[in-house]
C-alpha cells in the first residue's frame, strides 16, 4: 500500500462541482481583489475565531508582517518567538528591523517554553510571537501572565491551529493579533497563497486594512509605509467553500491522530500530548524516536514517505549566520530536530492507511 504523505488534491475531487461554481462566478463577474467575497470570508473567520475583525492578506507570512507593522514594533524593539517552527514568524520580526530573539522549546509539546522565555526579557522586549505548532496552543496561561507583568504585545502565529481553542476561546482571539495561513496544505488551505489577521480592536483592524494595501485609506492617498499584500477573490471563494468542512475535517484529524496514538502505545517512542486545556486541530502528528533516520528510511521502503518538519532549528539557518548563534544554543530544539517524524495526517487519509502507517512502524521495532 503506497500512504501519500500530503494529499491536497483528494480534497479539491471532493468538493470539485462547489469548488468550479464558485470560481466560475468570480471569473464571470470580473472583481478580482479585496471584493465581496473577501470581505464575507474576513467576518466568517472572525465569527468562527471568537474575534470581532478579519483582515484578509496575501498569505501567513504577510500577516506576522503586517500585525508587528501594526503595533509599531521596529528598530529597538525585540521580540521572541520559537528557534522550532517554520521560518515565516522569524522573518517578520527581522523585516520589521526588530530584534529577532529566540527562546528555547517545551520538549513535548515543541512550543515555546515560557520559563525560557522568562529568562530572554528585557526592558527592549515589546511583544511575544508564540506559535501554536502542530495544532495545538502554546503555553497561553504563563505566556500572557509574561505579557501582562512585563506590558507586552502577543501576536498569535495560528498557521497550523485555525479551528483549535484554548480554555473554550478560539486560538488567534487571545492575543492582540492572530494570524492564520491558508497554504494550500493548512488545516483550511486555499488553491495558492492567502492568509488572515484576526483581531477585536478596531484600531488595529483599520490599521491592518490600511498596511495591506499600501498604507491607504482613501486611494492613493499614502498615509503609512505599506505593502501589497491582499487577499483575492478566487481564493475567498474557495476558502468560503472550504470552511462549513473545517470542523468535520478537524475531527477526522482528531480519530486518525487517537488511531495513531493507540496504535503506537508501548513502542519506544514519544507521541505527542494534547496539553490540559487545549483543543487540538492535529495539524501535524509527529513523534519522537532516537532512531528517526532509520525509522524514517523503513517507513519509505514500506511505501509511507515522510517529510521532517524541520529538520534544521531557526537558530542555526545560513540566513541568520552572522547573529552570533551557535549549536548548543536551544539545546531542547535541536534535540527535538534530530528526532522529530511526522506521519501522514490529513482528513482524507483511510484507516486502512493510518494501519497501514502504524504497521510499518511497529515492524521497524519489532526487526
Ligand atoms: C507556523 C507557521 N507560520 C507561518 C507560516 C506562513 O504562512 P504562509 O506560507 O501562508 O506564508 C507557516 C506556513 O506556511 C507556518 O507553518
Amino acid at each position: 500500500m503506497q500512504v501519500p504523505f500530503l494529499n491536497p488534491a483528494a480534497q479539491t475531487a471532493a468538493l470539485r462541482e462547489e469548488l468550479l461554481r464558485a470560481v466560475t462566478e468570480v471569473l464571470d463577474q470580473g472583481h478580482f481583489v479585496l471584493g465581496p467575497r473577501v470581505a464575507a470570508l474576513e467576518q466568517e473567520i472572525a465569527d468562527q475565531v471568537g474575534a470581532r475583525f478579519g483582515i484578509g492578506v496575501n498569505s501567513g507570512s504577510d500577516a506576522l508582517t503586517l500585525a508587528l507593522r501594526a503595533l509599531d514594533i521596529g528598530p529597538g524593539d525585540e521580540v521572541i518567538t520559537t528557534p522550532f517552527t517554520y521560518i515565516a514568524p522569524a522573518e517578520s520580526v527581522h523585516q520589521v528591523g526588530a530584534k529577532l530573539v529566540f527562546a528555547d522549546i517545551d520538549p513535548r509539546t515543541f512550543t515555546l517554553d515560557p520559563a525560557e522565555v522568562a529568562r530572554r526579557i528585557t526592558p527592549r522586549t515589546r511583544a511575544l510571537l508564540p506559535v501554536h505548532l502542530f495544532g495545538q496552543a502554546a503555553a497561553l496561561g504563563p505566556l500572557r501572565a509574561l505579557a501582562a507583568r512585563h506590558s507586552l504585545r502577543i501576536v498569535e502565529d495560528c498557521a497550523q491551529s485555525i479551528g483549535a481553542q484554548w480554555e473554550g476561546r478560539g486560538l488567534g482571539s487571545i492575543g492582540d493579533i492572530g494570524c492564520f495561513s491558508f497554504y494550500p496544505t493548512k488545516n483550511l488551505g486555499a488553491d495558492g497563497d492567502g492568509g488572515m489577521c484576526v483581531t477585536s480592536d478596531e484600531a488595529l483592524a483599520k490599521k491592518l486594512r490600511m498596511l495591506r494595501v499600501h498604507g491607504i485609506e482613501r486611494r492613493y492617498f499614502h498615509d503609512l509605509h505599506g505593502y501589497n499584500s491582499r487577499l483575492d477573490e478566487i481564493q475567498a471563494a474557495i476558502l468560503r467553500v472550504k470552511l462549513p468542512h473545517l470542523a468535520r475535517w478537524n475531527a477526522r484529524r482528531g480519530e486518525i491522530a487517537a488511531r495513531y496514538a493507540a496504535g503506537l502505545a508501548g513502542l519506544p517512542v514519544e507521541l505527542p500530548p494534547v496539553s490540559p486545556g487545549n483543543a487540538h486541530v492535529w495539524h501535524v502528528f509527529a513523534l519522537l524516536s532516537d532512531r528517526r533516520d532509520e525509522l524514517q528510511a523503513q517507513l519509505a521502503a514500506q511505501g509511507v514517505p515522510t517529510l521532517i518538519y524541520y529538520p534544521q532549528p531557526l537558530h542555526l539557518q545560513r540566513c541568520y549566520e552572522g547573529l552570533g548563534w551557535k549549536p548548543g544554543d536551544y539545546p531542547v530544539a535541536e534535540s527535538v530536530a534530530r528526532r522529530i517524524l511526522p506521519l501522514p495526517l490529513y482528513p482524507e487519509l483511510t484507516d486502512a492507511q493510518t494501519d497501514h502507517v502504524v504497521g510499518a512502524v511497529r515492524s521497524f521495532f519489532r526487526s
